[in-house]
């Protein structure tokens, strides 16, 4: 990508979760995603308390609690919560019935349990992730380390092929101490029946098919906000 369009997607994505930022309220529990666009979201988070708004919040990942403190917003034990009044997130993919592949940035397994306390789950992205079918994007999957190559055979009994997350020739360890799989199933036709399948797979921890977990995408487009819900 060009420096052109990484400042138009930047754009996009600082509006979208200016957008989404804006739905929050006084007196709310509030889930930080993690990634490039929940990072614009969390830091006008962090304006707006400055100014006064009266929120807690839960972090989707060790990083995202950082640059929260960092900015004076309250964090809460994310295993201790049992209800979050608005969560806002990035993802990789989405389609139009809101199906999501979400994970790429490694936070997949706290994310889904953030989007599953959320009563109002907000995904802020910029237009290029909007796609037809899931799956051009690979699949985050993520593994205990023990049970690794086991979960590795079974996505290839799916029809999957799968890689091992790897970052400076190291591999990538979670928040949570385990490993990343990067699956490609194509292009999948049906997310809930592979989410489902996937699901089934003893020591895979959590998959990026976030299917019936988001109230809404908050889209930027140029100048244009496009919300589906
Ligand atoms: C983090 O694990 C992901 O689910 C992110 O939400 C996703 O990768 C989107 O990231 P960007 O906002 O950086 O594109």
């Amino acid at each position: 990508m060009g420096i052109i369009d990484q400042h138009h997607q930047n754009a996009e994505k600082l509006a979208a979760a200016k957008t989404a930022v804006k739905l929050v309220k006084n007196g709310d529990i509030v889930g930080l995603g993690t990634g490039t666009t929940a990072t614009f979201a969390i830091k006008e988070l962090g304006r707006l308390v400055g100014e006064g708004l009266n929120i807690k919040a839960v972090a989707s990942s060790i990083r995202t609690e950082e640059l929260a403190k960092s900015l004076g917003i309250e964090i809460l034990n994310l295993g201790e919560t049992s209800s979050v009044d608005i969560s806002i997130d990035g993802a990789d993919e989405f389609t139009e019935s809101l199906d999501l592949i979400k994970g790429g940035g490694g936070a997949l397994f706290r994310e889904k349990i953030m989007a599953s306390l959320s009563k109002k789950a907000i995904i802020v992205t910029d237009s290029s992730k909007k796609v037809k079918k899931l799956g051009a994007f690979t699949l985050p999957i993520e593994v205990i380390p023990f049970a690794y190559q086991y979960v590795f055979d079974q996505i290839a009994k799916l029809n999957g092929s799968g890689k091992k997350r790897t970052i400076a020739n190291h591999d990538y360890i979670t928040d949570n101490g385990n490993l990343i799989i990067d699956a490609d199933f194509g292009l999948i036709d049906n997310p809930r029946a592979l989410s489902d399948a996937l699901n089934k797979i003893d020591g895979l921890l959590a998959h990026g098919l976030f299917i019936d977990l988001t109230a809404e995408v908050v889209m930027s487009d140029r100048s244009e906000i496009i919300v589906f819900k």
